[in-house]
């Protein structure tokens, strides 16, 4: 195939698998090499280790041109481009550690023949300036450098690849800029070409505007709580402005997940380091972290004041569906606070599986909704998958000790519950009984 490259993705995580996969489908050369052997060894004989839609196949698909390797030094030997897609988790301070990329850098030491090196990961500002001093420092002063920023969201990441709203490249050479361009030949998005510092920030201030409109939203919704306003009609309405738009505006227990939280201090820090204190998002950053405690409480309020010697039914414990992924997920805070409260907590979800980890260790793990829910004094729904909508409702009331619901995502329709005997709470709307 024309303009097929050799790659070696670093990083078998999320990224660096979805990055890995669709490159292949592209047709390039692939191979992904990671530190975990476990991991390697289960992509070498055909498993899978992480969730995600589409993405099995697509590693089966192009087996023959998509390897799994733990030597560094043979998946850089062939490569033409290099991608960094290891993790980079927050330090204590919020700041990115970014020393998984230094270790990739130290490996490619005299590797002239490649043509580029490409940073996926999320970094602060000014990584890519670092990155490039080290190339030089590792004789690669003629390797070209270039940003490549991710925004593919979990559960559709296949998708997003294939057909992103942009592809954000940022080089600071025009051949390094076009070759990186070349590699995404065949995928359906617009190339948005920039500076290596400039695609570094795209990226970072993308997550916090979506984090911002979602505790944005999230406050409204407190508000309609307290004048009776309901915020399902309101976020409609508001979102039918072409200038606003409809998405990330659906209220809940808030955002989680592994870039939301991660990201949004991240940039905070970084704000933080260049002499700027980021007002607007430290508030996004505390409204998020009140949200779940928020839901809790008004449980709380509705049962009279106490969770001791009560059984609460949680349902959904994933960051959002269609993902096993419990990184900072509501949930975790969700069912610590209620087992610090003297709960008992009975969970169910879908596709998350056993974990002996606190808090999750202490609660009883159930195999359908129903079964959470018989002899609990209260439900609290705090992911949304679309199971929830085909329980058997019409039963709840009678299996559960006390009939209170809190739809902690607004998944399910007041009326209709009410109808059903139950006391019906939600995120921005009446309670209704
Ligand atoms: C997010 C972004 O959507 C991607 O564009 C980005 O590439 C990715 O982070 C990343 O930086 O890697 P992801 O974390 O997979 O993707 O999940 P989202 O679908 O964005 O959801 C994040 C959280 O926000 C979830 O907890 C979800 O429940 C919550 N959310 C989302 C809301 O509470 N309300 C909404 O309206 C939307």
């Amino acid at each position: 195939m024309l303009g097929q490259r050799r790659i070696a993705v670093f990083g078998a995580g999320y990224i660096g698998l979805v990055t890995g996969a669709c490159f292949a489908k592209l047709g390039h050369e692939v191979v992904v090499r990671d530190i975990q052997q476990e991991r390697v060894e289960l992509l070498q004989s055909g498993g899978v280790p992480i969730h995600e839609d589409g993405l099995a196949s697509l590693i089966a698909e192009n087996a023959d041109h998509l390897t799994f390797t733990l030597d560094a030094e043979e998946a850089v030997r062939d490569a033409e481009v290099v991608y960094v897609c290891v993790d980079t988790p927050p330090t204590p301070s919020g700041d990115a550690d970014l020393s998984r990329i230094w270790q990739v850098i130290e490996t490619l030491r005299d590797a002239r023949h490649l043509a580029a090196v490409v940073v996926k990961s999320t970094v602060p500002v000014g990584t890519g300036a670092r990155v490039r001093a080290a190339m030089d420092e590792a004789g690669l002063q003629d390797v070209g450098y270039a940003s490549n920023p991710e925004f593919t969201a979990e559960g559709k990441a296949v998708r997003d690849f294939m057909h992103p709203d942009r592809v954000v490249i940022g080089a600071d050479d025009p051949e390094t800029a076009k070759l990186v361009a070349l590699l995404h030949e065949g995928v359906d998005g617009p190339i948005a070409e920039m500076d290596v510092r400039s695609a570094e920030m795209v990226k970072l201030a993308a997550n916090a505007l979506l984090a911002t409109k979602i505790s944005f939203t999230n406050e409204i919704a407190t508000i309609c709580e307290a004048t009776g306003a309901d915020v399902e009609h309101v976020v409609r309405a508001v979102g039918l402005d072409h200038r606003l738009g409809p998405h990330f505006m659906r209220p809940g227990v808030g955002w989680g997940g592994s870039c939301f939280p991660k990201d949004s201090r991240a940039l905070r820090a970084m704000a933080g380091n260049a002499g700027y204190s980021f007002q607007l998002l430290t508030s996004v950053i505390e409204v998020n972290d009140l949200q779940p405690r928020r839901a809790i409480q008004r449980l709380k309020d509705e049962l009279g004041g106490a969770f001791h010697t009560r059984t609460v039914a949680l349902l959904g414990m994933a960051f959002k569906p269609g993902t096993d992924d419990m990184r900072e997920a509501p949930s975790t805070i969700i069912a610590s606070r209620l087992l610090s409260e003297g709960a008992a907590v009975r969970c169910w979800d879908p596709l998350v599986g056993e974990l002996d980890a606190a808090p999750w260790s202490s609660t009883t793990r159930c195999a359908t909704p129903l079964e959470a829910m018989t002899g609990a004094d209260a439900a609290i729904i705090v992911t949304e998958w679309p199971e929830l909508q085909d329980v058997a409702w019409d039963q709840v009331a009678a299996v559960m000790a006390r009939p209170l619901v809190f739809d902690g995502r607004n998944l399910l329709d007041p009326q209709r519950m009410a109808a059903l005997r139950l006391t019906y709470m939600s995120v921005g709307r009446t309670t209704v009984r």
